[in-house]
């Protein structure tokens, strides 16, 4: 009998299709109707450190700057409201783990924010730490130290599992989620997608791109996890970002995941594709003969590679001789 529960971040899934940060997870009515669509899990909205901070700029001006303080404290224990009572109306609601999300990009004012989550129930702490580096007198590894400073906060203020989830704008991921593993993250989600702006050339207009994800963006997902996975094996993966289909989840754990976070699958083809990611895993699984996640697990990450590490590998002197 194939078995396709997991562990993630020390959470027990009944499959690895978690669904993840999106407006598909912004309510507990959408939560519930995911849940009976087969997921695994989900990561709830994110709570935006920048929305919140720009909300509470724009109520100040006011008058007296106890006034603006007051009005400050105000949006901002509001817009944790919203999200701590999603939180306990999600886990009232639904029985799977509901893994609540902060989206971050300095040490202030957040580890309030976990304790509050942790005490509605959430399950995990999603981190997000998704910003671009662009500063001109920028100091090499900053950007790597802020993800551990952030999670050192977090961790002196909740029990609960932290995952950390991470752009895919570092020199070094390995170095990075060697670094967070001893600082005590349960599990690291590679990557987290940027928005893509884009010029319309009719127009001179900013656009913006592809607000969804392709399938064929997994390819770098894979390439990090496969090496990672092999290199920093005590932690927890989850791939996000190109998983379309049942194909993108057995690549995805092949590599070394433990699970998946999907979100644009299942905006374009509706939450149907759950139940066809788990069918495509289950039949794939019991046609190769392992019965369970764990046992293929990692099978195909940079261990299996041997000497010669496709993964490590970035000229195509071979494949460029054959395109001619
Ligand atoms: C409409 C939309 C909203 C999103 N909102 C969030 C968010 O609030 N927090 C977050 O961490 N990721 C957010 N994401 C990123 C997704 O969670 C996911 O990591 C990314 O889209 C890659 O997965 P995919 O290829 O399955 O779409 C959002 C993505 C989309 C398309």
């Amino acid at each position: 009998m194939t078995q396709i529960t997991t562990t993630f971040a020390g959470l027990k899934l009944k499959n690895p299709i978690i669904v993840s940060s999106s407006g598909l997870t912004n309510s507990a009515e959408k939560i519930k109707k995911l849940e009976a669509a087969g997921a695994g899990a989900v990561v709830l909205k994110s709570v935006f450190e920048e929305q919140i901070t720009v909300q509470a700029g724009q109520m100040s001006g006011y008058g007296a700057p106890e006034a603006d303080d007051y009005l400050s404290a105000y949006v901002r224990s509001n817009a944790l409201n919203e999200h701590i009572a999603l939180i306990k109306e999600a886990k009232k609601e639904c029985n799977i783990p509901v893994i609540a999300s902060i989206n971050c990009y300095s040490t202030s004012e957040w580890t309030e924010f976990a304790k509050h989550m942790e005490e509605a129930g959430a399950d995990a702490l999603e981190i997000n730490i998704l910003s671009l580096q662009t500063e001109k007198e920028y100091k090499y590894g900053s950007f790597e130290q802020l993800h551990i400073d952030v999670l050192k906060n977090i961790k002196n203020a909740v029990k609960i599992p932290v995952i950390m989830k991470l752009g895919n704008n570092l020199t070094n991921p390995v170095a990075l989620i060697n670094q967070l593993y001893a600082n005590g993250a349960a599990a690291v989600v590679l990557f987290n997608r940027f928005y893509q702006p884009d010029i319309n050339i009719d127009t001179m207009a900013f656009t913006s791109s592809n607000v969804f994800s392709e399938a064929n963006e997994l390819t770098e997902k894979i390439r990090w996890t496969a090496i990672s996975s092999a290199s920093v094996p005590k932690i927890d993966y989850a791939i996000s970002g190109g998983v379309h289909c049942g194909k993108g989840v057995i690549k995805s754990i092949l590599a070394g995941a433990s699970a998946v976070e999907v979100c644009s699958a299942i905006y374009k083809y509706g939450e149907k594709e759950i139940a066809e990611m788990t069918k495509e895993l289950t039949e794939w699984m019991a046609s190769k003969g392992f019965e369970n996640i764990e046992s293929m697990k990692g099978k195909m990450n940079a261990n299996a590679a041997g000497s010669i590490n496709p993964f490590e590998r970035t000229q195509f002197m071979k494949y460029y001789s054959n395109h001619e």
